[in-house]
């Protein structure tokens, strides 16, 4: 039986992955842990305090439960990185060595490691941005994106250890808000359409992103650690492109469904970042390997996004 420990699980990814991993596995078998206790225990089954800076509290959760799996979530994302470059680099970067050492010395196989688009800069290929090419990341975030990259290559070449990932788009879902990255907008935007009618955006209107709904990241994130080893021909991270869209067209999307909503343009170092980034993914390798395959496109995400949101406010009101 799978043991299968979460770190950073209160994230954004982490409140969508832990009951979908709850739902495979049985909540018994799902250790969710976070910096900090949760205001509720929604998850219901296991909660534990843990800081991936703090090796032995690894090692003693592992003594507890015998663990055989770990998504290591816990991270600092890349607009909030680049006010505090190093302890960016120390979440980062310490808590995946951490992880990895923790899970070589105790005889964990399998972990499973977010990687992102932020792997590339300024001087990548905009467009199709392909699995191999240069990775010159311009952020702190994207230098501990590319670090980990290969440190866990290196594990996985030296060790053994079955480690896989994901380079994510921007990603957008509603049951938690994202906290300091640079695609935050396109979860906000939709908040602020419902709330007030209108958005004020820190990229500016033609900043082109990858992005994908939640929805579509649990699932290839599944579907990757699901499949046989032998059929993974990468072992840093896999590009996966959901789609791609700029400010301006997810207005446009949420003006279908709320024909008043107005946005306005206020870029800051944000769009920077963004300018950085790729403007589209190609994903031929992970559809090849595992036979990836984005379900949500645009006005799909912006539909369910806002009437998930409206039942949210319908539910708060009654409250
Ligand atoms: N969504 C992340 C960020 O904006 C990128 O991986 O930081």
């Amino acid at each position: 039986m799978e043991k299968i420990l979460i770190t950073g699980a209160l994230g954004q990814l982490g409140t969508e992955l832990v009951p979908a991993l709850q739902k495979k596995y049985g909540a018994e078998n799902i250790i969710v842990t976070d910096i900090h206790r949760p205001e509720s225990n929604d998850f219901g089954g296991i909660f534990e305090v843990l800081d991936v800076l703090d090796k032995s509290a690894l090692l003693s959760l592992h003594k507890k439960y015998k663990i055989t799996q770990i998504y290591h979530l816990a991270a600092v994302l890349s607009a909030k990185a680049e006010s505090t470059p190093a302890l960016a680099w120390h979440i980062n970067m310490d808590g995946l060595m951490n992880v990895l050492e923790a899970a070589h010395e105790q005889g964990i196989k399998k972990i499973y490691w977010p990687s992102s688009i932020g792997v590339f800069g300024p001087d990548t290929p905009k467009d199709n941005t392909p699995q191999n090419t240069f990775k010159n990341p311009n952020t702190i975030y994207g230098v501990t994106k590319v670090a980990g990259e290969k440190l866990c290559a290196y594990y996985n070449e030296k060790f053994g250890l079955d480690i896989r990932s994901l380079r994510y788009p921007g990603l957008i879902g509603y049951k938690a808000m994202p906290g300091g990255g640079t695609t935050d907008y396109a979860v906000e935007i939709y908040h602020e359409a419902l709330k007030s009618g209108s958005y004020t955006c820190p990229l500016s209107e033609n900043a082109m992103l990858p992005m994908m709904y939640m929805p579509d990241a649990v699932r290839a994130t599944l579907e990757l650690m699901e499949v046989d080893r032998e059929r993974l021909t990468v072992n840093s991270s896999y590009n996966v492109a959901g789609v791609s869209f700029t400010p301006d067209m997810v207005a446009e999307s949420i003006r279908k469904i709320i024909p008043g909503f107005t946005i306005t343009y206020k870029p800051d170092f944000r769009d920077t970042i963004a300018a950085s980034w790729p403007n589209s993914i190609d994903d031929s390798v992970a559809r090849r390997d595992w036979n990836w395959k984005v379900a949500y496109h645009l006005d799909d995400i912006t539909k369910d996004m806002i009437s998930h949101l409206r039942e949210i406010q319908r539910a708060e009101k009654v409250m």
